[in-house]
């Protein structure tokens, strides 16, 4: 038997918020990038949805998907316009907000393009699961998933009750 430790797997899923994308199987290269990050972390897709802007669709769909997964990424819906939606849908929904990864999501962002500062995007931990919510567009969205990744890893252990710290170089203690 191996005294290696079993790579931990985890459950993603991803909901794209888009009015134009309704019952249309359009193209959602944005959800393509999550779908593709999450086999990085890595963690299985257990859940995809597209949904249209607005309040109760968004909070059914991520009902259903906090249920299963440990993960749950959002994109689209976090602009200024009045169909942009998600993060009222999502705030009261949070047992508990994340704030600095919004934030360093932000800041990123803010490098490549001042409209950064224009995404309300949030994250919070709902019914033991990690959800973030980030713009629209397939660089957002990577750029986004950048900036969060060297502390996704640790932030799904200690939401599942590991306590253990990493060390620098990224083993546990
Ligand atoms: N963040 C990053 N990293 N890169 C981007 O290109 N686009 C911005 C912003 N955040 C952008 C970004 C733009 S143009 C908008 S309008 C807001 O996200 C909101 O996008 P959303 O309404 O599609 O969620």
């Amino acid at each position: 038997m191996s005294d290696m430790p079993e790579e931990q797997r985890w459950r993603g899923a991803e909901i794209t918020v888009s009015d134009s994308r309704r019952g249309v199987d359009a193209d959602d290269r944005s959800g393509d990038v999550i779908v593709a990050r999450f086999a990085l972390l890595p963690a299985d897709v257990v859940a995809r949805q597209s949904v249209p802007d607005d309040i109760d669709s968004i909070r059914d769909a991520v009902r259903q998907c906090t249920e299963m997964a440990d993960i749950l990424i959002l994109t689209g819906g976090t602009g200024l316009g009045p169909r942009d939606l998600t993060p009222q849908a999502l705030l009261p929904m949070f047992d508990y907000e994340v704030p600095g990864m919004a934030e360093v999501m932000r800041h990123q962002g803010l490098k490549s393009t001042p409209h950064a500062m224009l995404s309300r995007q949030v994250v919070g931990v709902t019914a033991a699961c990690l959800v973030l919510s980030l713009p629209g567009s397939p660089n957002a969205v990577a750029e986004c998933l950048d900036a969060v990744w060297p502390a996704l890893p640790h932030a799904l252990a200690l939401i599942s009750g590991d306590t253990r710290h990493p060390d620098p170089a990224g083993t546990t203690t």
